[in-house]
């Protein structure tokens, strides 16, 4: 089956950036990537690449050369679902806040609204994948949608076929263009091999053969969750230590190089920090935790759920640790946050762990001055009306670290964004006020580099 033509609803960190790889890597393509949001596909047609509703190194470079190619970004769902040969899902689907399963299941609702929006709308055959991370066996549900439609136009001269294929995503944001460009693998499940296949030959336009791996739909369904959870078990494994490396005079990045010498450990993924942020680690695992309760497997939901339960964990460690050293109280403190995204290199903040800590440091009404490179005002705004507490200080955001820090009584490093390493803190610690606390989640501060200031630095897994 030769494809011509794709269609991606869904604009978003996934849709925007797996899209804009596959232009470029296929030139004899066409591209379209369509959203419900007008607001959000203006930006991925601005002319000035700096307004791209998404910041991923690289993208722009992409975008640049393969826009109005054949790369386009439209609201015309309709016309763009019917022309296509190949449609890729990749709409969010966050953890339902309502409901059956509210606070651990995912809102499918989303997937289904596009799936039925395929069905109505699709010609001929069409081959629909799952990008989205979804749980297991959402394909039966896409399945069923279209199947349904697919006995209503069975009389039709042309009657509407698909197969059901699912690929889950396994780019990291900040990292998103080259995880694209060379992924460690890709994953395709699916019965049908002529679908397979079709896929299978758009990857190998830049993807190694041996890196291609194709299973049945339910392993890849949970092919996607299992990582994600593998990945934020490691994160709160290494973070666990971290508090008991403060407490015993071990220092974690020594621990950390330890461990990781060991092959069968391996040395990534192993930076302690303020927990894991982003919209897949927490949402995935809780889907997990539903889905291990739903299939009567409590032992193992307890064992997951307890990964989520030591991240939010070393949030509020984080802020109890600040407002110790700040002689219990940062009530009318001005406090500077240094990052905001829930890693460098992005402009996303979901579930960024400076969400939690800022509003704890609020509600103990502290002054924050926020400074992030890439971390918009409004969506700062948006973030902490949507964490609902009960704010007594008062935050701004503010253009440059030195604006951030002066008058400052202590700084927060939350994101290990490159220019915040190398600071001269000797200049710095002459804006704040004094005594001053350096307080550092990210590993970013050296401790020779505050040594002659009168600054003090608490280091995240540095016992003393
Ligand atoms: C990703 C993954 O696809 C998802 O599996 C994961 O669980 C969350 O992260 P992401 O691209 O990061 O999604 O989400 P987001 O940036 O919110 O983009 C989704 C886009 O889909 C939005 O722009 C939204 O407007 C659009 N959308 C949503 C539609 O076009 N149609 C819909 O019916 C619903
Ligand atoms: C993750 C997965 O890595 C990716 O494969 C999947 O497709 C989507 O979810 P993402 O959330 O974009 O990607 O970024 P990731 O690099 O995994 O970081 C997630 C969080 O963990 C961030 O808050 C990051 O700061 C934190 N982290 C990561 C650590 O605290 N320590 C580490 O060693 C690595």
């Amino acid at each position: 089956m030769k494809i011509r033509k794709i269609c991606c609803i869904g604009a978003g960190y996934v849709g925007g950036p797996t899209m804009s790889v596959i232009a470029d890597k296929c030139s004899d393509l066409e591209v379209k990537v369509v959203d419900i949001n007008k607001e959000r596909i203006a930006a991925w047609n601005d002319s000035d690449l700096n307004n791209l509703p998404i910041f991923e190194p690289g993208l722009d470079q992409i975008i640049s050369r393969t826009r109005g190619r054949n790369l386009f970004f439209s609201s015309e769902m309709e016309k763009s679902i019917a022309n296509a040969d190949m449609i890729f899902i990749s709409v969010n689907t966050p953890t339902k806040t309502k409901g059956l399963g509210a606070g651990q299941a995912s809102d499918l609702s989303w997937v289904e609204a596009s799936a039925r929006q395929v069905a109505k709308y699709a010609e001929g055959h069409t081959i629909v994948i799952e990008k989205s991370t979804l749980p297991v066996r959402t394909a039966q549900a896409i399945k069923e949608i279209l199947e349904a439609t697919k006995k209503e136009n069975a009389k039709n001269k042309n009657p509407k076929t698909f197969s059901v294929l699912s690929n889950p995503e396994f780019l990291a944001e900040g990292t998103a263009i080259s995880d694209l460009e060379e992924p460690d693998r890709v994953l395709i499940g699916g019965e049908d091999p002529e679908a397979i296949k079709a896929l299978v030959n758009i990857y190998l336009n830049w993807v190694p053969i041996e890196k291609i791996i194709c299973t049945n739909l339910w392993s890849s369904e949970l092919s996607k969750l299992a990582a994600n959870a593998f990945l934020a078990q490691r994160i709160s494994s290494i973070n666990s230590i971290s508090a008991f490396c403060e407490a015993t005079g071990a220092d974690i990045n020594e621990v950390a190089k330890a461990i990781g010498t060991d092959k069968r450990i391996g040395n990534q993924f192993l930076s302690a920090g303020p927990g894991f942020g982003g919209s897949c680690f927490k949402k995935d695992i809780l889907n997990l935790v539903y889905l291990s309760g739903y299939f009567g497997l409590p032992e193992v939901a307890n064992y997951w759920n307890q990964v989520v339960v030591l991240n939010t964990w070393q949030q509020d460690r984080i802020y109890k640790i600040v407002l110790e050293k700040l002689f219990g109280t940062v009530s009318g403190k001005n406090i500077a946050i240094l990052g905001f995204s829930f890693k460098a290199n992005t402009n996303d903040t979901r579930e960024s762990p400076s969400i939690r800590i800022s509003c704890d440091l609020l509600e103990e009404g502290a002054l924050l001055s926020i400074y992030d490179p890439k971390v918009s005002f409004e969506r700062i705004k948006e973030d902490f009306e949507r964490f609902s507490f009960n704010n007594q200080g008062i935050w701004k955001m503010v253009n440059s670290i030195p604006d951030a820090l002066k008058n400052a009584d202590a700084v927060l490093i939350l994101t290990a964004w490159d220019e915040f390493f190398g600071l001269d803190w000797k200049y710095l610690a002459s804006l704040m006020r004094s005594p001053a606390w350096v307080f550092d989640t990210r590993s970013v501060v050296k401790r020779q580099e505050i040594k002659n200031t009168s600054l003090n630095l608490w280091k995240l897994g540095e016992g003393s």
